[in-house]
């Protein structure tokens, strides 16, 4: 599809990949991102890893308003404007340019985050939702979504030593809307988004995520081992 600029990723076997890394807070996307950009940038792969809102100057600005500055009063439909301008700067401004020049991208957060904060726990319309994500994203699409899951009690433990932003200010009940929305998502489009189990260590899910991404992997480097296999490997034979 193409974008509102005409601009689009190339469907060239060389142009870069693009995951996606969403769920709940505390699922530990963060740093499976980070270790995921630097397995593949090991692999020769040049990988840039990105989150959403940020990633361009317009999206810091955003995040800035719609996580830290909580004195300012937001609708929810507003924050949905506000998440998917920071996602039509960043889709525009790097995402695209880094796809065309085969540079992979992982992305921490994209589209489902807003149909889960805003509309299925935030009350906005989900299909309007829906609509202003394709606008956003000019119909770029990533090409693996995963889903890293853990039950609300266990994210929010795991956040505790955090200062709360805006959306996990809304509260527990709040957070619990959100896990379930993103395992229901999930589940219910098993072809758009892979559930992946974030409740085990994080070298499991290390595992459980290597294994979504190596059908990806350009064939010479599929074979080569992670750094985690390898340490096994060695471990193993000494
Ligand atoms: P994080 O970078 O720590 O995940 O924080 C981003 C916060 O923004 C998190 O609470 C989820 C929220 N968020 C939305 O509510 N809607 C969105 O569309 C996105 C991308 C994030």
């Amino acid at each position: 599809m193409a974008s509102r600029n005409g601009r689009t990723p190339g469907k060239w076997a060389s142009r870069g990949r693009f995951i996606v890394l969403d769920g709940p807070d505390g699922a530990g996307k963060s740093t499976q991102a980070r270790w995921l950009q630097s397995e593949l940038e090991r692999l020769g792969i040049r990988t840039l890893l990105l989150r959403e809102p940020g990633g361009t100057s317009a999206g810091e600005a955003i995040r800035k308003l719609l996580l830290e500055q909580r004195e300012v009063g937001l609708s929810a439909l507003t924050e949905a404007f506000l998440f998917q301008a920071a996602r039509a700067q960043l889709v525009d401004e790097v995402i695209i340019p880094a796809l065309n020049k085969g540079t992979w991208v992982v992305c921490d957060r994209f589209t489902l985050s807003t149909l889960v904060y805003q509309a299925l726990a935030g009350g906005v319309d989900e299909q309007a939702v829906e609509i202003m994500s394709a606008v956003a994203t000019g119909g770029v699409e990533p090409d693996r979504y995963l889903v890293l899951w853990v039950p609300s009690k266990i994210g929010i433990s795991r956040r505790a030593h955090r200062a709360n932003d805006r959306m996990e200010a809304k509260g527990e009940k709040f957070m619990r809307d959100v896990a379930a929305a993103f395992r229901s998502q999930a589940e219910r489009n098993p072809s758009r988004y892979r559930l992946i189990d974030g409740s085990g260590t994080p070298e499991e899910v290390r595992q459980l995520l290597w294994k979504q991404i190596q059908p990806l992997l350009p064939v010479q480097t599929r074979a080569r081992k992670t750094k985690s296999q390898e340490r096994r490997a060695k471990s193993q034979d000494s």
